[in-house]
């Protein structure tokens, strides 16, 4: 067991370094996890976390750290949220496990409920306008929707995205088309599914114009499965009428549209779903991550008439655990008393600092995303997109307490948790700023 430092009653708000990085305690940890866990991990900077609280993160040595990243998009109701605690607390002394697949309990028939009122999906008199299943991660919604798209169509043939990112599982990682090294030497992957480029009417003119009429009949399609904004691919919001048009295609030729909300959704980018920009009513959707504050969960929703494979055609053991649909319960709540809105509100002011940096510095391009769903592309000297220069930054940034992550080619993206008020993100622009000034 690691000594952790003595605990304040509460972090700071902006960063605090107390040593030079990595910290003895954090360079020990790091030397004992590198000797027993996966080489697959993708760990950047040296980052050992002990506490959060809020947007700021201590170390194992007493750094502290403001952090743009939420553990990947997951802590929307910021780290340790005392409501998500509380809740969670209450409900790992009352029931820790029963497996919703076999038996009932409330919290997750609440979560239900709760997440249905809200699906992206029409109403309809009489009757929940959605069902869910419970998972969990992204990757297994992911997974079980392309199995829900099938068994419910009869058809075999998927249609996905390239740059997109869906999960590591095999349905989800033939879906994703993100990074060749995602996919090398897992093969055979699961057949059927088809990658066209992302975001443009341009890509759906080839889908509609080549692949229709010479190798992929729409007859034969289960599903479109995209992300509303593309998240791992760079943060890309498609253009004006994208999500729209699909939602068109799919309507005509009896095509599912999946939408994976795993990132984008649960209020980050200022809705609480972010296919509600488009005003787009999709067949699926698949949301985790930020979905239960850091605890794991994933869940599918439907439209209700799509959901209706027969007991025993898909089920988990741990999906739907009580405490992990406790902590969801407390998060949409505080989504909603207000999260949701500053997500939407400091997004703007985020975009609106990262526009003067653009002004400011060749290096860095204009921002772009939606709520605290935003990135930037760095570019070396001739305006090339520089993804070595993007990881320096990175770097750079966490050596000066500010935890960041990249994506896509050359993009950093910012995604931190939903609670971040305006002085914390000045500091975050000041910290680019100085970085970006040294460069
Ligand atoms: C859009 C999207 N879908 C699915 C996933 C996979 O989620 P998980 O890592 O929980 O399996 C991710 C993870 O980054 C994601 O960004």
């Amino acid at each position: 067991m690691l000594s952790l430092p003595t605990k304040e009653a509460s972090l700071p708000r902006v960063p605090r370094l107390v040593g030079s990085l990595p910290g003895p305690r954090a360079q020990a940890l790091i030397a004992r996890d590198e000797a027993v866990t996966s080489p697959s991990y993708t760990r950047g900077y040296p980052l050992v976390a002990a506490r959060g609280e809020g947007c700021m993160l201590e170390d194992v040595d007493g750094n502290v750290f403001l952090d743009l990243t939420a553990g990947i998009a997951v802590t929307a109701t910021g780290h340790a949220h005392p409501v998500v605690v509380r809740a969670i607390q209450e409900q790992a002394a009352n029931l820790l496990h029963m497996s919703g697949t076999d038996f009932y309990y409330e919290p997750m028939a609440e979560l239900a409920e709760a997440l249905c009122e809200r699906a992206p999906f029409p109403a309809a008199a009489g009757r929940p306008r959605a069902r869910v299943f419970f998972s969990n991660s992204g990757a297994e919604a992911n997974e079980g929707a392309l199995k829900l798209a099938r068994y419910y169509t009869g058809r075999q043939q998927v249609v996905a995205f390239l740059g997109a990112f869906h999960g590591r599982t095999y349905g989800a990682m033939s879906l994703t088309g993100s990074r060749a090294v995602q996919r090398q030497g897992f093969g055979p992957l699961v057949p059927g599914i088809s990658h066209i480029s992302y975001g443009t009417h341009a890509s759906l003119d080839y889908l509609e114009d080549k692949l229709f009429p010479a190798v992929l009949p729409p007859e034969e399609i289960a599903a479109i499965v995209v992300e509303p904004i593309q998240g791992e691919g760079g943060y890309i919001v498609p253009e004006d009428g994208f999500h729209e048009r699909i939602r068109q295609i799919c309507t005509r030729h009896g095509i599912l549209m999946v939408v994976d909300e795993v990132q984008a959704g649960m209020g980050r980018t200022g809705k609480l779903f972010a296919i509600e920009h488009w005003g787009v009513q999709p067949d699926i959707v698949t949301l985790a991550k930020g979905i239960a504050s850091g605890l794991p969960l994933g869940a599918i929703l439907s439209r209700p008439e799509i959901m209706t494979w027969p007991a025993g055609s898909h089920a988990t053991t741990f999906g739907g655990n009580p405490v992990a649909c406790a902590a969801a319960n407390a998060t949409l709540k505080l989504l909603e008393a207000g999260l949701i809105e500053n997500a939407e509100r400091m997004g703007r002011v985020l975009q609106a600092g990262l526009g003067q940096l653009a002004d400011r510095f060749s290096l860095v391009s204009a921002s772009r995303g939606k709520g605290l769903m935003v990135a930037v592309d760095l570019f070396d000297a001739a305006g090339n997109l520089d993804r070595e220069r993007r990881d320096k930054i990175v770097d750079l940034a966490f050596y000066r307490g500010l935890l960041l992550l990249g994506c896509g080619k050359a993009a950093i993206r910012f995604c931190p948790p939903l609670v971040i008020d305006a002085d914390q993100i000045r500091v975050a622009l000041d910290i680019l700023r100085q970085i970006f000034e040294e460069q």
